[in-house]
């Protein structure tokens, strides 16, 4: 069985690259709903339809852990699914998100302020704040919806970023450290290093999600030895078109994306 990976676009391929790279031992599935994205500007009934066809298909094509690496799908669908709908639809497929595992590194790397950008629709579930607060109690959380990063990044346009990320970042005048809260956002993570001061840590996802399933794999066995080892790499999306083909080539070089109809 395979490790599926669930994106509303190509950004999980950076997280995809990292999960390879750490685990290249794996079977992996990555389904990118490209005829949907953006989501992050979407109602949340919309999201959750489509990360519910998604992980559907993906639990139909044999993958018995599946990985929701779209911080926006995770916002809005990943507690009915872990509740409501895996139990009931797909029985014995285990659905992980991005949002606790980055939560629990930016605490345990002694955050105090947070900063958070991430979609309007992350934002509006105020998903981080609940989850770093769940850990932390004492940390102080501001999130910021960032709408116009993911529609630059996708179309390409790195020139006029710095001015773009200037001005939300300028949302957070005190922050300790700055949450990445969408898996876009790590191809313009040295941007915002380079924006910030030095003092202020950056936490990405592509630094932190391959460590975190490695963990996770370690301690669940039950799941693990279900796993195939096989090294195979399947790239799938919901619509091809030139631009994604573009994005992801950057992202895996060597990448054969196929489109895929359910
Ligand atoms: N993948 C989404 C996320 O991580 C960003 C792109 C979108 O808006 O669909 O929030």
């Amino acid at each position: 069985m395979k490790i599926g990976i669930f994106d509303s676009g190509l950004g999980g391929l950076v997280i995809t690259k990292t999960f390879i790279n750490i685990l290249p031992e794996y079977d992996y599935l990555y389904l990118g709903d490209t005829a949907h994205l953006p989501y992050g500007e979407k109602t949340s009934g919309r999201i959750l339809k489509y990360t519910l066809d998604s992980v559907k298909y993906l639990a139909e094509q044999n993958c018995r852990l599946i990985i929701i690496a779209c911080n926006t799908a995770t916002s809005v669908a990943l507690r009915y699914i872990q509740q409501k709908f895996a139990p009931l639809c797909m029985p014995g497929v285990k659905v992980l998100g991005v949002v606790i595992p980055t939560a629990e590194t930016a605490v345990s790397a002694g955050a105090k302020r947070i900063g958070v950008i991430a979609t309007s629709a992350t934002v509006a579930s105020h998903i981080y704040a609940a989850e770093l607060q769940k850990l932390d109690s004492s940390v102080v959380v501001k999130e910021v919806a960032a709408p116009q990063l993911v529609p630059l990044i996708e179309a390409g346009n790195f020139q006029n970023m710095n001015n773009v990320l200037k001005d939300y970042l300028s949302a957070f005048p005190e922050m300790d450290s700055l949450i990445l809260g969408c898996t876009h956002y790590p191809l313009i993570k040295e941007n915002c290093r380079r924006l910030l001061s030095d003092s202020v840590k950056v936490i990405s996802q592509d630094e932190l999600m391959g460590k975190k399933l490695a963990d996770y794999l370690r301690r669940h066995p039950e799941i693990e030895s279900d796993l195939t080892h096989n090294c195979s790499r399947r790239f799938c999306v919901t619509k091809i078109n030139p631009e994604a083909s573009r994005i992801a080539a950057r992202l895996i070089p060597d990448i054969f994306m196929e489109e895929v109809v359910f």
